[in-house]
C-alpha cells in the first residue's frame, strides 16, 4: 500500500451524550454513548474501530459524517470542521464520505432496479454526464464483480453477498476519500465474509480509499485494517498497529476482548 502521512480525518474530544428513562418508574439515565473520543485516520489508511455491541461505534460514525450532531468537539476534514459547517457546504461534502451499512438490503428501495438504484447517487451528484449512466453503472458494477445483466434485477432477486456488493457500488459510485463500513460483513454467510473483504481491500487499493471499519469481530479487521482502535463504554481506550495491539494489547479491556473471541 502506498501509503501518505497526511490525515484524512481527525476526530478531537468527540462526544455525544443521550438522556433515556430506563422504564416508567425510572428516573433518568445519561448514556455516555460517544464519550471524548480523539482519533486520526491517515490518507489511504484502514482504521479498525472494534469494541463490543453498544459501545458507541455506530455513534461515532453517524457524528463523523454529520448525520447526527456532535454535543461536543471536532471532526477535522479538508481543514474544515465538520461540525460547524453549514448544510450546504455539508451536501457538497457528502459524496466524498460515504458508508456502507450491515445489511445493504434494508437501504436498498424493493421497488427499483440495480440499475436505477445506482443511478440515484450518480445523478444526484452529477458524477457523470446523462449520455453516460449507463456506461458508469456496467463500471461500477464490473468493479464490484458483478455482471452487466444484473443491471435488470430487483435486491431481492439477488444474494445476501450481491446485494452488499450493491452497497458497495452505491457507495463508490460517487468517486469518495473515505468510506466508513459499519459491519459490512457482519450479516453474511462466513464463505462469503472472505470474498467482500477481498473486494474491499482490492477497492482500497485501486480507488485510493480510506477506510474507518467497524466491527466487533477481531477476525475480520485483522487482514484488512493498518491500525486498530479499541472502544469501551464510549471512549477509545487503545489506539495503535493492528499486528502490535493484537499480539501485546496493554490494556486489560483489549486483554479480555481479544481473549474472549479465542484469537490467535
Ligand atoms: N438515539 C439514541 N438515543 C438514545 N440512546 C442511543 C441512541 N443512539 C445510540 N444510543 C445508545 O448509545 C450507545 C452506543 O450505541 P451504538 O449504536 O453506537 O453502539 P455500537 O457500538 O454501534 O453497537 P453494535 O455493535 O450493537 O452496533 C448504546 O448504549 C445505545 O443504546
Ligand atoms: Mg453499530
Amino acid at each position: 500500500m502506498n501509503k501518505e502521512d497526511k490525515n484524512i480525518i481527525i476526530v478531537e474530544n468527540l462526544s455525544k451524550h443521550y438522556i433515556v428513562k430506563k422504564n416508567i418508574l425510572s428516573k433518568k439515565n445519561l448514556i455516555k454513548a460517544v464519550d471524548n473520543v480523539s482519533f486520526e485516520i491517515k490518507e489511504g489508511e484502514a482504521l479498525g474501530l472494534i469494541g463490543e455491541s453498544g459501545c458507541g461505534k455506530s455513534t461515532t460514525a453517524s457524528l463523523i459524517l454529520n448525520l447526527i450532531k456532535a454535543d461536543e468537539g471536532k471532526i477535522i476534514y479538508k481543514n474544515m470542521d465538520l461540525t460547524k459547517i453549514n448544510d450546504d457546504v455539508m451536501r457538497g461534502l457528502r459524496k466524498d464520505l460515504q458508508i456502507i451499512f450491515q445489511a445493504s438490503q434494508g437501504t436498498l428501495d424493493p421497488l427499483m432496479t440495480i440499475d436505477e438504484l445506482l443511478k440515484v447517487p450518480l445523478k444526484l451528484h452529477k458524477i457523470v454526464d446523462n449520455s453516460e449512466l449507463d456506461c458508469e453503472v456496467t463500471r461500477l458494477l464490473n468493479l464490484v464483480e458483478l455482471s452487466e445483466s444484473d443491471k435488470y434485477k430487483y435486491p431481492y432477486q439477488m444474494s445476501g453477498g450481491q446485494r452488499q456488493r450493491i452497497g458497495i457500488a452505491r457507495a463508490i459510485a460517487t468517486k469518495p476519500s473515505f468510506i466508513i463500513c459499519d459491519e459490512p460483513v457482519s450479516a453474511l454467510d462466513v464463505s462469503i465474509q472472505g470474498q467482500i473483504l477481498n473486494l474491499l481491500e482490492t477497492l482500497r487499493e485501486e480507488l485510493k480509499l480510506t477506510y474507518l471499519f467497524i466491527s466487533h469481530d477481531l477476525k475480520v479487521v485483522k487482514h484488512l485494517c493498518d491500525r486498530i482502535a479499541v472502544m469501551n463504554k464510549g471512549k477509545i481506550v487503545e489506539i495503535g498497529e493492528t499486528r502490535k495491539i493484537l499480539e501485546n494489547p496493554k490494556e486489560e479491556y483489549t486483554k479480555k476482548l481479544i481473549s474472549s473471541q479465542l484469537f490467535v
